[in-house]
């Protein structure tokens, strides 16, 4: 990164966006991050740096406020998550593709910034080889979230060679991060235990015991993207979106890794519409290229992610008790 970055976070919101808000914050300067998102923000989102109201489904607003900073960078992360989508098919495919597309319009005519787009394990679908997924693969994606990720792929790496537009992206595997709740995915069970560890001392699990998905820590997937974003191009050389894995895990391994620190906690699962949409998704993942492209490699298993996660959620009760 450097001084002269101005960076424009869409969806600054959301899970990532809370979390890559407050670190770009920490990095270059609170004015040189500008967080929107379609609903109006407090807390440190909106009032710790320039915050818009944006809509990403209007390509004007995005235009005027990327003039306006002069933006070299946009992290584009608003969108329909997979469990929410299959309740809204046609909502979530035209919120994940038009705000896609608006935003890879703007960059085919101004030329003048970088963009980072999340894809997903959920490109991948049940004809697809489950363990250690490889980059190129069967994609059958069934789910809506899938499918729109899959298109939003094709459309980056089309505006990537065909007019230039320098577009990168990861697919992300499960996410957990104690500074902001996931809204809407079938891989949320898995920041809800440890909250619920601590609140309830148990949890009632959506998905089966033994079911095992890519997951990574929030620290992570937040320095595999800024160093995604900030490689040289030459080294990014796949400009569909690039498999990253750190840790593969069933809820009954991470309610162990749990129970270490709260032996009392106990899980009941209760798999739901949810579990269909996991069982069609790899349980680990080939990310090879991305570790010889561009040097990724994670630094938390589960062991010290729980560790971590435990310590941050029990320092956000005694600052604020009634949680
Ligand atoms: N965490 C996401 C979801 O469950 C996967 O990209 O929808």
């Amino acid at each position: 990164m450097s001084t002269s970055d101005t960076v424009l976070v869409l969806g600054a919101a959301g899970q990532i966006g809370t979390d890559l808000v407050m670190r770009l914050r920490n990095e270059l300067g609170s004015d040189k991050v500008i967080a929107t998102d379609v609903k109006n923000q407090g807390g440190a989102i909106g009032n710790d740096g320039p915050f818009h109201t944006i809509d990403v489904m209007n390509g004007q607003a995005m235009a005027e406020i990327i003039d306006k900073y002069k933006v070299t960078h946009v992290y584009h992360l608003a969108a329909l998550l997979s469990a929410t989508a299959e309740k809204n098919p046609m909502f979530g495919w035209k919120l994940n593709m038009e705000g896609l597309f608006n935003l890879l319009e703007i960059a085919r005519e101004k030329k003048s910034f970088q963009i980072f787009w999340p894809s997903s394990i959920a490109v991948f679908g049940p004809t697809t080889p489950a363990q250690k997924t490889p980059q190129h693969t069967i994609m059958e994606p069934t789910t809506v979230y899938g499918i729109s990720k899959q298109a939003g792929e094709r459309w980056c790496e089309y505006y990537f060679n065909k007019y230039g537009v320098d577009v990168r992206s990861i697919r992300y595997p499960g996410l957990i991060s104690y500074k902001s709740a996931p809204g809407g995915g079938t891989t949320d069970y898995a920041v809800d235990i440890y909250h619920k560890a601590l609140d309830q001392g148990t949890y009632e699990c959506f998905l089966s015991a033994n079911t095992v998905l890519p997951m990574m820590y929030m620290p992570d997937a937040l320095d595999a993207t800024i160093n995604l974003m900030h490689a040289p191009a030459e080294k990014v050389k796949i400009r569909s979106s690039y498999n990253v894995a750190a840790i593969s895990f069933d809820p009954q391994t991470i309610a162990a890794s749990i129970q270490k620190h709260i032996p009392d906690f106990t899980v009941t699962y209760k798999p739901d519409f949810r579990q269909a949409i996991a069982d069609s998704w790899p349980q680990s993942i080939d990310d090879s290229a991305a570790r010889t492209d561009w040097g990724w490699k994670e630094k938390f298993d589960l062991t010290a992610m729980t560790a971590d996660m435990l310590l941050n959620l029990k320092k956000q009760r005694d600052i604020t008790p009634s949680h």
